[in-house]
C-alpha cells in the first residue's frame, strides 16, 4: 500500500479521494436534477434534498480534505512524453474542476441557509447559517448551482475523455497511474 504520492506515482490516498469524488458528482448531479422535478406529496420531496445536502457537506470535508493532502503530499510529476500544451491544459482543466467544485459547494450552502436555517449532516448535527437574506441570495445562488453543475460535469467529461485518449492513443500510464498502479516511464 503506497499512501502518498511520489514523483512518479499518485499514492492510494490520492486515487481513493479522486474516484469517491468523481462518483460523488455524478451522483450529486442526478439526485439534484431529479429532486427538483419531486412534487410536495412525493416521499421523497424532503428526502431527497437533505440526501443531498448531507452528501454536499461530507463532500467539502473530503475536498478540504484533498487540498490539504496536496500540499503534505504533491502529486507526481508529468509523463516525460506530455507535449508543452498537454501540461499547461491539464494544469488548467484541474484548476477548473477545483473552482467549479468549491463554487457548487459554496452556492449550495447559500441556497440552502438563505432564509436563516441551518443544514443538518444527517442529522448528526447541524451546520449553522453564515449568511442569509442578502437579496435574492436563494435564487441567485441557485442559478449559480446549476450553472456550475452543468459546466462541473461537462469539463469532467473531457477531463475523462482526454485520460482515455492517453490511455488507448498514446497508450502511456496517464489513467493507470490515477488508477493507483506505477507507473512507466513513458
Ligand atoms: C458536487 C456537488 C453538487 C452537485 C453536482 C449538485 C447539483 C445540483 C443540481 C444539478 C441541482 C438541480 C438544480 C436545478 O435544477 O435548479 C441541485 C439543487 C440543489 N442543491 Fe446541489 N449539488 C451539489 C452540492 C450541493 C450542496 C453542498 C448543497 C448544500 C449544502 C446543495 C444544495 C442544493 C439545493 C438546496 C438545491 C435545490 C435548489 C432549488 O430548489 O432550486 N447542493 N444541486
Ligand atoms: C467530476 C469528476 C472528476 C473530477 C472533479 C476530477 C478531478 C481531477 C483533478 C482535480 C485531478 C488532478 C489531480 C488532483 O488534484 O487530484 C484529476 C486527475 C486525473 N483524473 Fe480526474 N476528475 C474527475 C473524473 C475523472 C474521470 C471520469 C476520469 C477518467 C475516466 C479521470 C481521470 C483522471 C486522470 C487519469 C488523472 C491524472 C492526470 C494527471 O496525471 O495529470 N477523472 N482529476
Amino acid at each position: 500500500m503506497l499512501l502518498k504520492n511520489t514523483s512518479t506515482r499518485f499514492g492510494h490516498i490520492s486515487v481513493l479521494i479522486h474516484w469517491l469524488v468523481a462518483i460523488a458528482v455524478y451522483g450529486m448531479f442526478a439526485l439534484g436534477l431529479w429532486m427538483v422535478t419531486l412534487s410536495y406529496y412525493d416521499t421523497w420531496y424532503h428526502r431527497a434534498p437533505e440526501l443531498h445536502k448531507s452528501i454536499g457537506v461530507c463532500l467539502f470535508i473530503i475536498m478540504a480534505i484533498r487540498v490539504i493532502w496536496r500540499f503534505i503530499s504533491p502529486p507526481p510529476k508529468p509523463l516525460a512524453s506530455y507535449s508543452h500544451f498537454t501540461r499547461i491544459s491539464s494544469k488548467l482543466m484541474h484548476f477548473a474542476l477545483y473552482i467549479a467544485l468549491f463554487g457548487i459547494l459554496a452556492s449550495g450552502y447559500l441556497i440552502s441557509t438563505a432564509e436563516g436555517g441551518s443544514i443538518s449532516l444527517f442529522g448528526w448535527f447541524d451546520i449553522p447559517a453564515i449568511l442569509t437574506e442578502q437579496g435574492l441570495q436563494a435564487d441567485t445562488a441557485g442559478v449559480v448551482h446549476l450553472y456550475l453543475a452543468w459546466i462541473l460535469v461537462v469539463f469532467s467529461l473531457f477531463h475523462a475523455l482526454a485520460a482515455l485518449k492517453h490511455h488507448f492513443i498514446d497508450k502511456d500510464s496517464t489513467l493507470t497511474r490515477m488508477l493507483g498502479f506505477k507507473s512507466d516511464t513513458k
